[in-house]
C-alpha cells in the first residue's frame, strides 16, 4: 500500500539536489532524554534519512555531530551572548535555528520548542530552503494552539466529514493507538498545543471519562499526546455530579458539587499531572448548565476553575449561548446578539483560569459573517477564538473550500476596541487587553478515512490551521505553497494549479450558496446542500426574511434588532448604515429590497442570479484545472479529488437552479442576461 495520502504534508520526499545538505546534516546530536526530545530525534532522524535517501547517524550529548539539537538549558554552552540573550527574550516554545559552516544547531527553549524546531528545519529541507548562514529565532505569537475533536464514544464525529472516529470504536477507546500517535507528529508539525479529545456535546457514557472507567486509557492518550508537545484536554458534561456522581444536584454554589468537583479533579492529576483542564458546552443547544440553577456563566465556570487552579488546569468556556427555541414569529429575539447580551456583563467576574472560547462569528461557522462583537469587548476575560476546520457549513470536505483567507480576515479585523489597531489577531495573542491565556481554537476536520481529511485538500486547511496559529503574519498564499509543495512536490504545474485553486475556492463556494453574508439557507440537519426555507420557520434563530419585496435581516438600531450597537465606531457606524455597509456582509445587517443596488453597480437581485451562474461555471473551471495535472498526481490522490470536484458539480447546480429559482419566483424579476431560470 502506497502511504501518500496518509503521510499528508510529512511525505519526506527525497530532495533532487542534496549537495548542500549532505555536508551539513547527514548525522544528528541529541542532547536530553525527555519524550518530546525523543520523538524530535526519531522524527529528524526519518524525515532526513528518506529526503537525503542516505543513512543518517544519531549520537547523545556529543558535540561533534552536525547537527545539534537540545534545549538552551542543556546547551547554553555552545551560545554566543547575543543567542542566549535573544532566546531568554522569547518565550518557552521558541527556538533558534543558527548553521554555520560545519554545523547546524537547534536549539529550543524547552523540549516542546526543540521539536517545533526540528520541524521547522524538516521543512526547510523539503522545500529545499538554502540552509547555510541561517540565524533564525522563532516564537508562535499565539499562547493558545488549540484543535477540538467532536469524537463520540461510539466512533462517529459530529460534523465529521473524514470517517469515523481515530479515538473510539463502538463504544471504546480504541486498542491500537498509532494513528492518533501519527496524528500527535502532524500538530506538532505545525505547532498545535493543545486538544480536546471528546465532542462539546458530551453524552451519557462520555462523562464517564473523568472516572476510573477510563482514566486510565485517556491517560494513555495523554502520554502520546505529551510527547508531541500536545497537552490533553476533556470535554465535561456540566451535569456529571447528577449523572455520575449520585448527587441532586450539580448547583455551582452548592457545598457539596464544589467539593465533588475537586475531588474529582484531584483523581484526573493522578492519572495526568499535566493535564490541560476541561473544555465545557453549557446551556446551549439542551446541554445541561448554571441556568438551571438561576446561575449565570461566571458562577458555573468559577467553579471548575476553583477546582482545577491548584494544579494550574484551566476552564476553556464556550460563549455559544443561545435561544434555540425561538419562535419564528418572534422579530424581537437576534441569535447574533446571543453572546455579546449573555457574556459582556460579566467581564471581571471569572477567575483567572478561566478562558472564554468565543465563536468567529456571532452565528455559526457560516460562509460569510461578519467578526463576533464580543471577541476584545471584555478587558478583564481570557479569550479566545474559534474557528472551525471542519467544512460543516462550507462543503463538507466534498466542496473545495480553503479557508485561511477567511481566517485571516477575521484576524486583520480591527475591532477599535482600544482605539485604531486592536485587531482580533493582537486581541487574540494578548496584545491589547493582555490577557493572562489568549489564543486560537478551532473544530478539527480529521477521520479514519486514510487521508485524514477526506477530500485530499482539506489536507490544507488543518496545516494551514497550525501554521496561521503559529504565525498569523503567513499569508493564505505562503500558507498554501508551503503546504502543495511538501504535500505533492515542487513542480510549478502543480504549485500553479492547485495554488489557484485554492485561493479561489472560498470566494466560488459563496458564489454558489447563501448570498451577501445572509447564511444559511442550507439543508436542515446535515447541512450540506441547499434549502432556501429549511430554516425559515423554525425554532433556530436563523432567518433570512425574503419575501416578494426584499431579503435580510435588519440588525440596525433604528428599525431592527440593535446588533450594529455592540460594535465599538467606526465599525458601529458603518454597518449601521446602508450605504457604508460592505456588499459582502449587506444581508447580514439590512433587509433590502431585490432592486437595491450595490456598491458593486449591481441590484441585489442581478448579484444574486450572476454570482450563482458564475460559482456554477467556476467549479468547471476548478474541474479543468485538476485535469491538467493528471500525470503530476499519483492516481489515488488524483482521483480522491476528481471525484470530489464533480460531487461539488451537482451540489453546486443544484444551490445554483434553486437559489436562482426561489428569487425569480420572490421577487419575479428577470435576469439581465435571460439565462435559464426554472
Ligand atoms: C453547530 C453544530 C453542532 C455543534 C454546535 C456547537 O451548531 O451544528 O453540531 O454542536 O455548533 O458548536 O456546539
Amino acid at each position: 500500500m502506497t502511504r501518500t495520502k496518509y503521510n499528508m504534508w510529512l511525505q519526506y520526499r527525497p530532495i533532487s539536489d542534496t549537495t548542500q545538505y549532505e555536508q551539513l546534516i547527514n548525522e544528528i546530536s541529541v542532547f536530553g532524554h525527555t519524550p518530546a526530545i525523543e520523538a524530535a530525534k526519531q522524527e529528524l532522524h526519518m524525515a532526513l534519512s528518506q529526503m537525503l535517501n542516505q543513512s543518517v547517524d544519531v549520537k547523545e550529548n556529543d558535540f561533534s555531530g552536525k547537527i545539534v539539537i537540545g534545549t538552551t538549558k542543556e546547551l547554553e554552552n555552545v551560545l554566543d551572548a547575543k543567542q542566549i540573550q535573544k532566546l531568554k527574550a522569547s518565550n518557552d516554545e521558541g527556538y533558534l535555528l543558527s548553521s554555520s559552516d560545519h554545523q547546524l544547531k537547534v536549539i529550543g527553549n524547552s523540549d516542546r520548542a526543540v521539536l517545533y524546531g526540528v520541524h521547522h528545519l524538516i521543512r526547510l529541507v523539503q522545500l529545499e530552503k538554502d540552509l547555510r548562514n541561517l540565524e533564525m529565532y522563532q516564537q508562535p505569537k499565539n499562547q493558545f494552539r488549540m484543535l477540538n475533536q467532536w469524537d463520540n464514544l461510539d466512533g462517529s464525529v459530529e460534523r465529521g466529514y473524514s470517517g469515523k472516529s481515530i479515538f473510539y470504536k463502538n463504544g471504546k477507546i480504541v486498542q491500537d493507538k498509532s494513528r492518533i500517535k501519527d496524528y500527535a507528529r502532524y500538530l506538532s508539525s505545525v505547532g498545535i498545543n493543545a486538544i480536546s479529545i471528546n465532542n462539546v456535546n458530551v453524552w451519557k457514557e462520555e462523562t464517564y471519562f473523568i472516572t476510573k472507567k477510563y482514566l486510565p486509557e485517556i491517560k494513555e492518550i495523554a502520554d502520546i499526546f505529551r510527547a508531541y508537545g500536545v497537552t490533553l484536554y476533556l470535554s465535561i458534561n456540566f451535569a456529571s455530579p447528577m449523572a455520575i456522581g449520585g448527587s441532586s444536584t450539580a448547583d455551582p454554589l452548592d457545598h457539596s458539587v464544589r467539593e465533588w468537583w475537586k475531588d474529582k479533579v484531584t483523581e484526573i492529576y493522578e492519572y495526568i499531572p499535566d493535564f490541560g483542564g476541561f473544555v465545557v458546552k453549557a446551556d446551549s443547544e439542551h446541554r445541561p448548565g448554571p441556568f438551571t440553577y438561576d446561575r449565570d456563566h461566571a458562577d458555573g465556570s468559577n467553579m471548575l476553575a476553583e477546582a482545577l487552579a491548584p494544579f494550574d488546569g484551566k476552564v476553556v468556556w464556550r460563549c455559544f449561548v443561545y435561544n434555540c427555541l425561538q419562535d419564528w414569529r418572534d422579530r424581537s429575539t437576534d441569535r447574533a446578539r446571543a453572546a455579546f447580551d449573555h457574556f459582556k456583563p460579566l467581564d471581571g467576574r471569572f477567575h483567572e483560569n478561566v478562558i472564554l472560547q468565543i465563536k468567529n462569528g456571532p452565528m455559526d461557522f457560516q460562509v460569510r459573517e461578519p467578526v463576533s462583537p464580543l471577541i476584545g469587548a471584555m478587558p478583564n476575560t481570557n479569550q479566545i477564538i474559534e474557528f472551525q476546520v471542519a467544512q460543516e457549513y462550507t462543503g463538507q470536505q466534498i466542496d473545495l473550500c480553503y479557508l485561511i483567507p477567511q481566517w485571516k480576515q477575521v484576524l486583520q479585523f480591527d475591532t477599535h476596541i482600544k482605539g485604531e489597531g486592536s485587531s482580533i489577531e493582537e486581541i487574540v495573542a494578548g496584545n491589547i487587553h493582555h490577557y493572562k491565556y489568549s489564543g486560537i481554537s478551532a473544530v478539527s476536520n480529521i477521520g479514519d478515512d486514510e487521508n485524514w481529511t477526506g477530500n485530499t485538500l482539506a489536507q490544507a486547511n488543518l496545516y494551514g490551521y497550525g501554521r496561521l496559529t503559529w504565525d498569523p503574519s503567513l499569508s493564505a498564499e505562503e500558507i498554501a505553497q508551503e503546504w502543495i509543495m511538501q504535500t505533492f512536490g515542487n513542480a510549478e504545474a502543480i504549485i500553479e494549479t492547485i495554488e489557484d485553486m485554492l485561493l479561489n475556492s472560498w470566494g466560488i463556494y459563496e458564489n454558489y450558496t447563501a448570498p451577501l453574508g445572509v447564511g444559511w439557507m442550507v439543508t436542515p440537519g446535515v447541512h450540506y446542500g441547499p434549502n432556501i426555507d429549511g430554516y425559515e420557520y423554525s425554532r433556530w434563530g436563523t432567518y433570512h426574511f425574503a419575501d416578494r419585496y426584499g431579503i435580510g435581516v435588519d440588525r440596525t438600531k433604528e428599525t431592527g434588532t440593535g446588533y450594529t450597537e455592540q460594535y465599538e465606531e467606526p465599525n458601529q457606524s458603518t454597518y449601521n448604515n446602508l450605504e457604508h455597509c460592505p456588499d459582502e456582509l449587506l444581508l447580514f445587517f439590512h433587509h433590502v429590497p431585490y432592486k437595491y443596488t450595490l456598491k458593486s453597480g449591481k441590484t441585489i437581485i442581478q448579484h444574486i442570479y450572476d454570482t450563482h451562474f458564475k460559482g456554477f461555471d467556476q467549479v468547471d473551471g476548478l474541474i479543468e484545472k485538476w485535469d491538467s495535472l493528471k500525470h503530476f498526481i499519483d492516481e489515488d490522490r488524483f482521483k480522491n479529488v476528481q471525484d470530489r470536484l464533480q460531487r461539488q458539480k451537482a451540489n453546486a447546480r443544484e444551490w445554483r437552479d434553486q437559489i436562482n429559482t426561489y428569487f425569480y419566483r420572490k421577487s419575479g424579476i428577470n435576469d439581465q442576461h435571460n439565462r435559464t431560470i426554472y
